[in-house]
């Protein structure tokens, strides 16, 4: 297994691009299943969850070439209509390929995600989302299997809006007859990514982006050349990286609306920066304070930069409270990150930071994707060596981080365990 190696205290200063959404990739490569021709897609970052997504549709029956930067996902000779377990187990975004395959061959089977680290995750409101659309679902043998003779147009509302099952359900829903409405959806830009593909293949989709999505069912997608947005938790992790280890860091080729709830906490917190259509340029080396956040679906703070906005806050000034509303169970960085001198209690779903002067290195473990960032960016400040096991966690969701982080005069080794 690999772990970085990272050599703390160095100022870091330059210009990081930011790679295509590992986020938005995931739904609109399970999306190509809904057509039969040619998809070629742009700035898909190239990421162990991506490349899974493509090992689940190559199973599936399509042939993926890679060319230059992008993807070019092709019609196979035969189709098996199965996600199985081994696949979907290593990745729980595998379940977005049974709304396509509902959407375009009636019939689906695939396996059940289980829990994961950061909490139960459930599906029962992308179950519900098909049932409203006329699919019969059975559970058979840790399977979800999934039949329906014609998908009909329905009002889905969601009882909490989930990203997964809004786009999961979109998916089946484009070809629904008569118009389906997904009311409480997510709003997040990889939903907006996702509706954006579906309608660039002749989908006819309106409202996405807002609580209520209008689907005008159609009877065929066609292929598409289509660009993916920047992924802007990645984003978010390098303009904190700057924050707390720059020098001047540029952060570039994003969407700067897609953080704007980061950004407000970081001028909260009395981080200098500044903003330049698709850059930001973020100043280190202030004296930030302590700042009251709370999760929240999109467009509040989000889930997945409160590890790495925890870590930020172990240095700042006063006291930081983060209530995490979205999953029961993302605190688990807050031990390693105290073990590296941090002091942060947790009650329940509440972290509160009281602000240290300093970090020190320490031999600290990855549980998760997002609380693997968190250790990185601690250990980019903290005082000595500090090594990170399981860096697996790591690469579902950064491309190259140590090569950008290296390219920024940061010290990460990748090593062997
Ligand atoms: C997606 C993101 C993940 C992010 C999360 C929240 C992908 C591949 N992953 O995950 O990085 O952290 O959104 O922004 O895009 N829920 C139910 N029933 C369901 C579905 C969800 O109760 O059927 C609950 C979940 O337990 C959670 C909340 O709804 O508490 C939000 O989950 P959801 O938006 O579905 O997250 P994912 O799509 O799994």
């Amino acid at each position: 297994m690999d772990a970085f190696l990272i050599e703390g205290g160095r100022k870091i200063g330059g210009e990081v691009k930011i790679s295509g959404s590992k986020n938005a990739s995931l739904p609109i490569l399970a999306a190509t299943l809904l057509t039969d021709d040619d998809v070629i897609l742009k700035n898909a970052p190239d990421l162990s969850d991506v490349r899974t997504m493509l090992k689940l549709l190559s199973y599936i029956g399509k042939e993926i070439e890679k060319k230059d930067d992008s993807l070019i996902v092709k019609q196979g000779e035969k189709i098996n209509t199965e996600a199985p377990y081994d696949l979907v187990k290593t990745m729980r975004a595998s379940v977005l390929v049974l709304g396509a395959m509902i959407g375009k061959y009636h019939r689906a089977r695939v396996s059940f995600p289980g829990g994961c680290a950061i909490g139960a995750r459930p599906i029962d409101q992308h179950l519900k989302g098909f049932e409203a659309l006329g699919v019969k679902i059975d559970i058979e043998e840790g399977y979800i299997v999934a039949g329906v003779k014609k998908l009909v147009g329905n009002r889905v509302v969601f009882d909490v809006p989930t990203v997964g099952g809004t786009e999961n359900v979109l998916m089946a829903a484009v070809f629904s007859e008569g118009g389906a409405v997904l009311e409480n959806a997510a709003m997040e830009p990889e939903v907006v990514d996702l509706a954006n593909f579906l309608n660039s293949m002749g989908a006819k989709i309106s409202g996405a982006g807002t609580p209520t999505i209008q689907v005008e069912g159609v009877k065929k997608l066609h292929g598409s050349d289509y660009s993916i947005i920047p992924d802007r938790i990645e984003a978010a992790t390098y303009f904190i990286a700057g924050a707390m280890a720059g020098g001047e860091v540029v952060v570039d080729s994003l969407i700067p609306e897609h953080i704007e709830a980061v950004l407000k906490k970081a001028d909260e917190s009395g981080v200098d920066f500044s903003v330049e259509d698709s850059r930001i340029i973020v100043r280190g080396g202030r004296k930030l304070r302590g700042v009251q956040i709370k999760t929240q679906p999109y467009p509040g703070f989000p889930t997945d930069v409160q590890a790495q906005m925890m870590s930020m806050l172990t240095r700042a000034q006063g006291i930081s409270v983060i209530v995490e509303t979205i999953f029961e169970n993302r605190f688990m960085h807050v031990n390693e990150l105290n073990r590296m001198g941090a002091n942060i209690k947790v009650e329940d779903r509440t972290a509160i930071i009281n602000g240290v002067k300093k970090l020190k290195g320490a031999p600290v473990m990855a549980s998760d994707l997002r609380a693997s960032a968190s250790l990185v960016l601690a250990g980019l400040v903290a005082e000595g060596v500090t090594k990170i096991s399981r860096i697996y966690h790591l690469d579902r969701g950064y491309e190259s981080m140590e090569c950008k982080l290296n390219a920024l005069g940061a010290s990460v080794k990748r090593i062997k365990e």
